[in-house]
């Protein structure tokens, strides 16, 4: 007899975002003559940048010419890509980081739920609450922890951000293994300090851990204090694995380009305490599981990287924290504590009110959707999420209509 996962049976229903989504949609179909604003999954709307479409349009010619047309390409990325990740994003911060670490993906929602399979399941997990649902579902998937009660899975260590920590996670007075963390953060939108991060790898280097550091909003860091990237942080090459995305960064959510960071230097052990370098493993994944990202999108990703992209890409992070400054201000203005919006797309905001009632009181009497905090894990609750993705035009509405609601 054909068996299931049994540890899929601990998950919630739905995935957070397809739940809202259905409620959203729900709504919608009852009241068509509504029109909703979504700032509630942090999903771009802006066009992608000129020098990327360039590319894409010039790459795709390419594969139209016998001469230049292309199969399969390197499962891990054209060399072209990656060297430009590892000069750009890298180099360019004084991290050392080379070409061939960098592993170019379809999206690093993938990476982020994937790497856990080079892990063992009996290692210990340290998550932050309130945190991207994709790292703890798929620990529960994989049969990491226990059963869900009051909104917590038996067996983990949550990382707990909250008003009195300004959102930034305490280091555990316990040892653990395998600790994501996401700065600027999805989804409170904090970011952490170079001695913060310090600490964790200092931490991490204490307990042979390894951190999943996940940093696809850093192109909204303004603040030139806050690092971009793990690898600022004295030792990290050592401990720690780092995603990155283009979705947030040049609009790549529908077009799907990120990639993912694993030093050579960064070992996981086996039972008998010899230590593996975690390159080989999920090189080894990778090849196995992934075929690439198609040429004319990675074409598209490297021209971020030209001065045209550069710019352009720029500018359209501007735009979006344009749109999160206007709802900082809103939110003020209703008299609730927020953080986040000046280094991050997300602003998390303290209502202190029932976040799933908020939510529907935002849908039913303003017509814009927000994700409720309580969504992102207990800590969460008591809060709302509000993305700054959108136009210009519909963020300005959203904000006079949720005021006027309030009022
Ligand atoms: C979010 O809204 O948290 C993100 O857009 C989800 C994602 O990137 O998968």
């Amino acid at each position: 007899m054909i068996r299931i996962n049994e540890h899929y049976t601990k998950l919630k229903a739905s995935y957070l975002f397809s739940d809202i989504a259905k409620r959203v949609n729900a709504y919608v179909s009852a009241h068509p003559a509504k029109p909703v604003i979504r700032l509630g999954i942090g999903d771009v709307t802006e066009p992608l940048p000129p020098a990327c479409v360039e590319a894409l349009h010039a790459a795709t010619d390419e594969m139209a010419r016998r001469a230049t047309f292309k199969g399969y390409g390197p499962e891990q990325g054209y060399a072209f890509l990656r060297e430009a990740i590892a000069q750009h994003d890298y180099a360019a911060r004084g991290c050392k980081i080379e070409a061939d670490e960098i592993f170019v993906s379809d999206g690093a929602k993938c990476d982020c739920g994937n790497i856990q399979e080079i892990f063992a399941t009996d290692i210990r997990l340290a998550i932050p609450d309130p945190v991207y649902p994709v790292y703890i579902d798929t620990n529960v998937m994989a049969g990491r922890t226990g059963p869900n009660a009051d909104g917590r899975y038996a067996g983990v260590t949550y990382l707990d951000s909250t008003p009195a920590n300004g959102y930034v996670p305490a280091i555990p007075t316990v040892a653990t293994d395998l600790i994501y963390l996401c700065f600027p953060n999805n989804p409170t939108g904090a970011v952490a300090t170079k001695a913060q991060l310090a600490a964790w790898v200092a931490y991490a280097k204490q307990n042979q851990a390894v951190i999943l550091f996940d940093s696809a909003y850093e192109a909204y860091i303004r603040d030139p204090q806050i690092p971009h990237s793990i690898y600022e942080i004295e030792g990290a090459r050592d401990v720690a694995i780092e995603f990155r995305s283009f979705s947030k960064t040049a609009g790549f959510t529908g077009t799907r380009c990120a990639y993912t960071v694993v030093p050579k230097t960064v070992v996981a052990y086996d039972a008998a305490g010899q230590a593996h370098p975690l390159h080989a493993l999920w090189n080894r994944r990778h090849t196995t599981k992934f075929n690439g990202v198609a040429y004319p999108i990675q074409k598209a990703a490297a021209a971020i990287y030209t001065d045209a992209g550069r710019q352009q890409t720029k500018a359209l992070i501007d735009f979006y924290l344009g749109n999160a400054k206007l709802i900082r201000e809103a939110v003020q203005s209703w008299g609730f504590s927020c953080i986040g919006g000046d280094n991050a797309p997300y602003l998390w905001i303290n209502t202190g009110r029932d976040s799933w009632e908020f939510f529907d009181l935002l849908l039913s009497q303003a017509q814009v959707v927000c994700t409720p905090g309580a969504g992102f894990g207990k800590c969460g609750e008591g809060h709302v999420r509000i993305s700054a993705f959108n136009s210009r035009e519909n963020v300005e509405a959203a904000l006079a209509r949720i005021g006027a609601a309030l009022r």
